[in-house]
């Protein structure tokens, strides 16, 4: 079976929920733990107002200081031409630019309207010079919304539309901001989006919160309608600090324990994720999630993949 792409998001979404400051060098050391389990994609941090999250403030510290693998690529979110400019200056070569398809999130997050997102994006994106990096544009709230409640689909694919005209090659993260996406949304959402727009140059991927209990279902939803990579936090960190009542990302271990189960690669050593995750969880304990690091380590991992199988012991953090 085709494998697929973990994105590994707790660095970003899990940290930024967290309140108190987290040590730049522990951020370090959990990518470089994080990136050791072969997850291939991390995102480190964000390049956002320092005063918005001051959690992400070190994210230019944490790029210079972190030894990660040659293979492994590591994306950073912005929320505007600023951050998109200060990710460039640092040598980020993978940007998530974030915006919400509904105004009230869109205006809580970034203090934009939807429509002014949609030409800072065209504006910034248009005038960046030859060399640009890959483009990731993570569209929150397109399911549920705090203020706003279920996400209509035509709301969706306005934004899309809006954000392909400016950026043909793009990867498009279709978020569940709060959790509360039901199953059978995000495959009808899904199945509209990859039918009418993908292809080469235009991906998708689903960005998930386990705030329900729906975060693995959803994202083996978005796998059956042909999503191939897929968000997660260790440790089912995570949440939008502008969006009330949205708790973590689906845990990562878990959606590995999911798709491997069923024969789908994820590349990920599951064994060592799950010493990452509870390191990761640690931070935050009561802002932690997901199901399998309660699961007996042995049991976890019997008569997993052979390349998971034994492999438990902590990496060393850097
Ligand atoms: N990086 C660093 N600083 C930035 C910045 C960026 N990308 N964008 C704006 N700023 C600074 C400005 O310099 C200004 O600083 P000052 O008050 O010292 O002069 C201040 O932030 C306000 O700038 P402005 O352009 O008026 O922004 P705003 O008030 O409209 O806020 C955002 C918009 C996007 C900057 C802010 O809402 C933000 O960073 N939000 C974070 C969203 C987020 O990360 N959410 C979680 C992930 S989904
Ligand atoms: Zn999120």
């Amino acid at each position: 079976m085709a494998g697929i792409e973990i994105v590994e998001v707790a660095p970003r979404d899990g940290f930024q929920a967290v309140r108190p400051f987290i040590a730049t060098e522990t951020k370090v050391a959990l990518i470089e733990a994080l990136a050791a389990t072969g997850v291939p994609r991390l995102e480190i941090g964000s390049f956002v107002s320092p005063k918005a999250l001051p959690q992400m403030a070190d994210t230019p510290a944490i790029l210079e200081r972190a030894r990660l693998p040659a293979a492994a690529r590591v994306m950073a979110l912005i929320p505007n031409a600023r951050g998109l400019a200060r990710a460039v200056e640092a040598g980020v070569r993978e940007v998530n630019w974030v915006f919400s398809v509904t105004e009230s999130h869109n205006r809580s997050n970034v203090n934009r309207s939807v429509d002014e997102s949609l030409r800072d994006l065209a504006a910034a994106w248009g005038g960046l010079g030859g060399d640009k990096p890959r483009l990731r544009v993570s569209l929150s709230t397109c399911f549920d919304c705090p203020w706003e409640g279920r996400v209509p689909e035509a709301a969706v694919v306005r934004c899309v539309e809006g954000v392909l005209a400016v950026a043909p090659e793009v990867e498009l993260a279709i978020c569940d901001t709060t959790g509360r996406a039901a199953t059978n949304h995000v495959g009808a959402l899904l199945a509209l989006l990859l039918t009418r727009y993908a292809s080469d140059r235009v991906r998708f991927a689903f960005h998930g919160h386990d705030t329900y209990g729906l975060g693995v279902a959803n994202a083996l939803e978005a796998y059956r309608q042909g999503v191939r990579i897929i968000d997660g936090a260790a440790g089912g960190l995570g949440g939008c600090p502008f969006a009330p009542g949205a708790a973590g990302n689906t845990a990562t271990e878990d959606l590995v324990f999911a798709f491997e189960h069923m024969g789908v690669r994820t590349g990920v050593d599951l064994g060592r994720l799950l010493d990452v995750a509870d390191r990761v969880a640690a931070i935050a304990p009561d802002q932690s999630g997901g199901k399998l690091r309660a699961v007996p380590r042995r049991r976890a991992l019997s008569g997993f993949g052979a390349e998971s199988r034994g492999v438990g012991a902590a990496t060393p953090a850097g």
